[in-house]
This record gives structure tokens, sequence and C-alpha cells, in this order.
């Protein structure tokens, strides 16, 4: 493919640090184990472009042709994007992210894919959510892109979930500010797939309980809920959520009452949640990132038991 063209870069806004390393995979039975590294590096880089600041990191070699196959508004300021990606040597873990190439956009996207890798197995799917600002690729999926628009991708990162079918199970406790659900439930919806293969197959991963904290300005920006619930009300054994609004101004709906808490996701919250078998994935703004991953470490969470993923 002739992607190297669209790799120069400019001034980036949008996302991502990739801030987790494999460093202990071996100890754990879940395969993702990350730590803290990388955090001053990527403090330094804020705001710096997507490629350049993701450049130690993971990648995939292919990059696939993709084509917009679907496009919905999923909140005022949120629009998603459904890709059909033919290349079956493109696959992806649940978490990662794409380096996004567009034609005559000079500056790459980065976005991490909010399906699961099940919808990709058989559909050859991918969806993505991706915030307005004035990052050029941002500009462009919501002005510019329509159905059969074509793109190319490519996958990396570190931050994903994907155990073995042999692993012990784990609980996840899954930390989601604004956007920053997408890898989160993206890592929710595999969980699902896997419980329902084992409920079928009687075999393969048994993924432990699920808690999803997510934090979001209103329910209007809480992404995806409809969705979450869904997972939450068929699977209600394994899967729990906590719905947080920070800046709510009108009424809450009965139907999203019971789940929806005013205010922060609080540091309370979280602790009770601490065990061993625990592994914490966090996605969301630096700050809350900073603050959910220091507060594990302070209450002994092994760091290879944390990982994150920042949003800017
Ligand atoms: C949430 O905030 C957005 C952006 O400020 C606004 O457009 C929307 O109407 C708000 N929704 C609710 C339910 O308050």
């Amino acid at each position: 493919m002739a992607c190297a063209a669209f790799l120069i870069s400019g001034l980036f806004r949008g996302y991502v640090g990739a801030v987790c390393t494999r460093a202990a995979a071996s100890k754990l039975t879940s395969s993702t184990s990350c730590h803290l590294t990388f955090t001053s590096i990527m403090k330094s880089k804020r705001k710096t472009d997507h490629l350049e600041r993701t450049a130690s990191v993971v990648r995939r070699e292919v990059v696939a042709a993709a084509k917009v196959c679907g496009a919905v508004s999923e909140s005022p300021s949120v629009k998603s994007l459904r890709l059909l990606v033919a290349d079956k040597d493109f696959s992806f873990k649940a978490g990662q992210w794409i380096d996004f190439f567009i034609p005559g956009v000079s500056v790459v996207g980065g976005f991490s894919i909010c399906s699961s890798p099940r919808l990709l197995e058989q559909e050859r799917m991918i969806e993505l959510a991706v915030k307005y600002t004035n990052h050029p690729p941002a500009l462009w999926i919501h002005n510019k892109c329509t159905l059969d628009s074509e793109v190319a991708v490519r996958v990396g990162g570190e931050f994903f979930f994907d155990p073995q079918p042999t692993d012990a199970p784990r609980n996840l406790v899954l930390i989601a500010g604004g956007v920053g659900i997408n890898p989160l439930l993206s890592i929710l919806r595999y969980s699902a797939d896997l419980h329902r293969d084992r409920a079928n197959k009687g075999s393969g991963y048994e993924i432990g309980t699920i808690k999803l904290f997510y934090s979001a300005k209103n329910t209007s920006e809480l992404l995806f809920k409809k969705n979450i619930l869904n997972l939450v009300n068929e699977f209600p054994e394994k899967i729990a959520c906590s719905l947080h609004v920070t800046k709510q101004t009108t009424q809450i709906s009965a139907e999203l009452k019971p789940y929806i808490t005013e205010g922060r996701i609080t540091e309370e919250e979280i602790k009770d949640h601490i065990s061993k078998e625990t592994l914490f994935y966090i996605c969301g703004p630096p700050p809350m990132t900073d603050f959910f991953s220091k507060q594990l470490e302070n209450n002994h969470v092994p760091k290879e038991h944390i990982c994150f993923e920042k949003w800017w």
C-alpha cells in the first residue's frame, strides 16, 4: 500500500498515548500487563503528533484498505464509523487502536477501536467513535467522510485484553472518562463474546466479573449507554456498570436513573473492587488516568495489573 505519502506529521490534537508495556506478561495468566514506565515521557509529549507520540509503541505491519460502511451521530460531539476491512491479514486485540490514513490528508489519525474482534472475524467490520476536534482526521470524519469513503488502517498499541482459553479467570475493572470508553467497550464486548462462546461450547476462557466505571459530562455524552446496559442486563451475574455524569443540567430519564450517579467516580468505589485476581484498565483524560493509577498503586495493586491509555 502506498500509504507512506500520508505519513507526514503535523500538529495534532486528538488522541492517544499508549502507556503500557507487557513487561511482566509471563507472571500473569491474562496476557496483558502494564506499568508506568513512560508516564513522564508521555507528559512531555502531550499534544504532539500521534505517530511521533506512539513511535515506540508496537504496531502490526499490515496496512489494510478500509471502506466506510456506516456513520451515525453517537452524541452531540461524537460520530461513530463502521469500516469494512476485507484484508484477512488485518486483525486486532480488544483495546488496541489504529493509525488512520486518509487520502489527501497529511496528518494521520489515531483512534481506538470500540467493537469486538469477533465482529471483524464474522463480518470484517470495525467500529470507531470519534470526538469533534480541530484535528484534521477528526474534522475529516465529521465533515467530509461519506459512505464508501476509502481510508487505510494499521493496528497498534499495548493496551489490550487477550486471554488465552486455558488462563485462569480474571476480574476486570474498567475505568473510562469521556471518549476513553472506546477501547474499554471493545474489551467489554469481547468479554461478552467469550462468555457466550463458553456457554455454547462448554470450553474456552472463563471470564471473571467485569465492572465498568464510566464518567462523562452528561447523559447525552455517555456514549453507547444502550449497548452497555444491554450487556449488563444480558449477563447480570458477570457484568455491572456504574455510570457517572459530572455536568448534568437536565433531568435524567427514568430508564437511565437507576444506573447513573451524579458526580465523579470516587476512589472509594474503586477501592472496593481491589483483589488479587483483578486487572484494572483505565482510559480517560490524563489527570483522571494519573489519579486512578496512582490510587491503585498506593493501595498496593501491582503495577502489572494496572493498564492505562491517555486521551487528549
Ligand atoms: C450535554 O452537553 C451537550 C454539550 O454541551 C449538550 O449539547 C447536550 O444537550 C447536553 N445534554 C443533556 C442531556 O444535558
